[in-house]
């Protein structure tokens, strides 16, 4: 597999030297391949968004490296700056960020400082809007007269407005209706498919990552446990409600179905997979 981002051996240390200092990531090797799209999940506090502020330099390494396209970001000034345009992050709660007069001047912003022409600003500004679902007569107006959701859409596209290589969401869907989560989702799903990127999902919800990603990542404090297949990283169904990571309901019934003596893959994680492996258990064979 071809690594598009990787840390090696990163720490990172708030406040060091003051009462207040806490160590938020400890030595973390971490890889995202091209194209791929990956979650990474972890409980309150465990140094998720630490980690990914790092992929886009947001945060400077207490000590280690963040590699992008296989060079350090930090080792010259106009590769940070590069990273910072090719690696799209989506912050917690990106509605509080948004600053500018109108919708369209917000999703503008990234693509203007990247230097481009009126005419492609303008082209990226309206395809990104399309994407999240916003309309042609909401780019006049304030930020300030949209709903939460649609605040949160307009962050959104003004990241895809800059096209990133890498797309980094963390927690998007946090505190929106059902309805809204959904669409989001589908949203992210789109961009992955239509720009070929690489989409790294920050979610602290197994449901909502098990459905939508290929391979996982677990933050546990300022650790990576565990990372695969949903599949793989469910078979520690135990350690992960030690850590305060509920495992998708499926594979909690399997994994009760497997105490109680029935001899059945605990690794189900999907109503789909539920079925075909209690048929196949039946000697009934998928349907
Ligand atoms: N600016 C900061 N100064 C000091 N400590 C911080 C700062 N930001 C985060 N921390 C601490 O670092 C640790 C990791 O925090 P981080 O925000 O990366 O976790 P998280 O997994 O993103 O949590 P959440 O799910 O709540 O967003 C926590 O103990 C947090 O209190
Ligand atoms: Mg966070």
């Amino acid at each position: 597999m071809d690594t598009i981002i990787e840390t090696k051996q990163l720490t990172h240390t708030y406040s060091a030297g003051t009462p207040f200092e806490r160590s938020a990531l400890l030595n973390v090797d971490f890889s995202a391949y091209r194209g791929e799209y990956l979650g990474i999940i972890g409980h309150t506090g465990s140094g998720k968004s630490t980690l990914i502020q790092h992929l886009n330099g947001l945060l400077k390494p207490t000590s280690g490296q963040v590699l992008f396209q296989g060079e350090d970001i930090w080792s010259d000034p106009k590769r940070t700056r590069l990273t910072r345009f090719q690696v799209g992050l989506v912050f917690q709660y990106p509605e509080y960020q948004l600053f500018e007069e109108t919708v369209y001047k917000d999703i503008a912003f990234g693509p203007k400082n990247m230097g481009l022409d009126e005419k492609e600003i303008d082209r990226r500004v309206r395809q990104s809007a399309y994407f999240v679902g916003l309309r042609d007569d909401q780019l006049d107006k304030s930020p300030f007269e949209l709903s939460g959701g649609q605040k949160r859409r307009v962050a959104i596209a003004g990241v895809i407005a800059m096209e990133p290589k890498v797309l980094i969401l963390d927690e998007p869907t946090a505190g929106l209706d059902p309805v809204g989560v959904e669409s989001i989702l589908s949203n992210i799903r789109d961009y992955h498919q239509f720009h070929n990127a690489t989409v790294i999902l920050v979610s602290h919800s197994m449901e909502e990552v098990a459905r939508s990603v290929d391979r996982l990542v677990v933050v546990n404090d300022g650790h990576i446990p565990f990372q695969g297949t949903p599949r793989e990283v469910f078979r520690h169904g135990d350690e992960l409600e030690q850590m305060g990571l509920g495992v998708p309901q499926m594979t909690r019934v399997f994994h009760r179905l497997r105490q109680l003596g029935v001899d059945i893959d605990p690794s189900v994680y999907t109503v789909e997979q539920a079925r075909d492996a209690l048929l196949a258990k039946l000697g009934k064979g998928a349907v």
